[in-house]
């Protein structure tokens, strides 16, 4: 009797202890499994006179059922423990922000060249591309600019060795195309050029278009239009601008565009009909053909479009100024 007695206050004990469903496993079967206290007693009850036996049985009985219990309860308890314990750590705050994918967007020349693009591939122009790295025949000689042009110069021009450069502007495009093409010619180009130049409105490396149309009967009518029509579509509104008489080696007449911004004249595109000494050059004769080019810095235009002060924003990889152009 006192040893059952003491049996319920270690289980007790034991129960109480018990930090896990695991424990209080290892604690059922020392007190109520094959090898415990209990169990051999059971076995032996046969040896109990027949008078006691039936009264010994119940208080084992009793005392197994009152064990089963006093676990059960604790397992209870514990479970619950567990549960409310992973349902606090595994809260889910729902007024988090949520987690989106961070979706990239394209640069704003990069979508401009796009723009560019697409409005003279409608007027059938073809996209071609030169040489970042010219010879001095193709982005100087062959367009007419005299050997001793200031544009030459060490100080304004990234000079590879004597003949070679990174080229200061992609009219030498339009040399490298006539040399291998016949007119009809109606050619666009995009591409980045060199100048030694660093201020708000210069970096050393831009963006330039080239276009150049060569074909029978070609006059400033055509340039003028094309023009007119490009700048509408790329602004998306009527700009006010004016075409001013200016000088360039390979055009003759030739013309700068300015567009009014903000109260000023802004000068975006220069222009002209290709000058026949270069057609001459290239075996054109112009006696059938005649042509006109223009070219244009992209930063500029991107300026005007989105009001940029400043031309250095577009190289500073500063996530604030792009992200706006998504
Ligand atoms: N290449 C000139 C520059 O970089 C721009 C230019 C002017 C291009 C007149 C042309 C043109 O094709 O006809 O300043």
């Amino acid at each position: 009797m006192s040893n059952i007695k003491n049996l319920l206050n270690k289980v007790k004990e034991k129960v109480s202890s018990s930090k896990s469903t695991q424990e209080l496993d290892l604690v059922y079967s020392k007190f109520l499994g094959k090898n415990s206290y209990l169990n051999k007693l059971t076995k032996k009850i046969h040896l109990i006179s027949i008078k006691n036996r039936s009264y010994v049985g119940k208080l084992i009985n009793n005392i197994k059922r009152d064990i089963t219990n006093i676990i059960l309860t604790h397992r209870i308890h514990l479970e619950k423990e567990i549960l409310d314990k992973s349902i606090t750590n595994e809260k889910i705050d729902i007024t988090l922000p949520g987690r989106t994918n961070k979706i990239g967007g394209l640069h704003p020349i990069t979508s401009a060249i796009i723009d560019i693009n697409y409005f003279f591939y409608k007027l059938n122009f073809i996209n071609v591309s030169g040489l970042e790295i010219e010879d001095s025949y193709h982005n100087f000689d062959a367009l007419n600019i005299p050997i001793n042009h200031p544009s030459r110069n060490s100080q304004d021009t990234f000079w590879l060795d004597k003949k070679t450069l990174l080229r200061t502007q992609t009219s030498s495009i339009q040399i490298r195309h006539m040399k291998n093409n016949k007119p009809p010619i109606r050619i666009i180009s995009f591409g980045k050029v060199y100048r030694k130049d660093y201020n708000i409105t210069h970096t050393p490396m831009f963006h330039q278009m080239e276009g150049l149309v060569v074909d029978r009967n070609i006059n400033l009518l055509h340039l003028k239009n094309i023009i007119y029509e490009f700048l509408n579509f790329f602004f998306n509104k009527r700009k006010t601008i004016r075409f001013r008489m200016s000088y360039f080696p390979f055009t003759e007449p030739s013309m700068e565009i300015d567009i009014m911004n903000n109260n000023n004249w802004l000068e975006v595109i220069g222009c002209g009909m290709v000058h026949p000494k270069i057609l001459k050059n290239l075996n054109i004769n112009t006696k059938i053909f005649s042509g006109f080019a223009f070219g244009l810095g992209i930063e500029r235009l991107v300026m005007i479009r989105y009001n940029i002060n400043d031309i250095r924003y577009f190289f500073k990889n500063n996530l604030r100024f792009l992200k706006q152009f998504k």
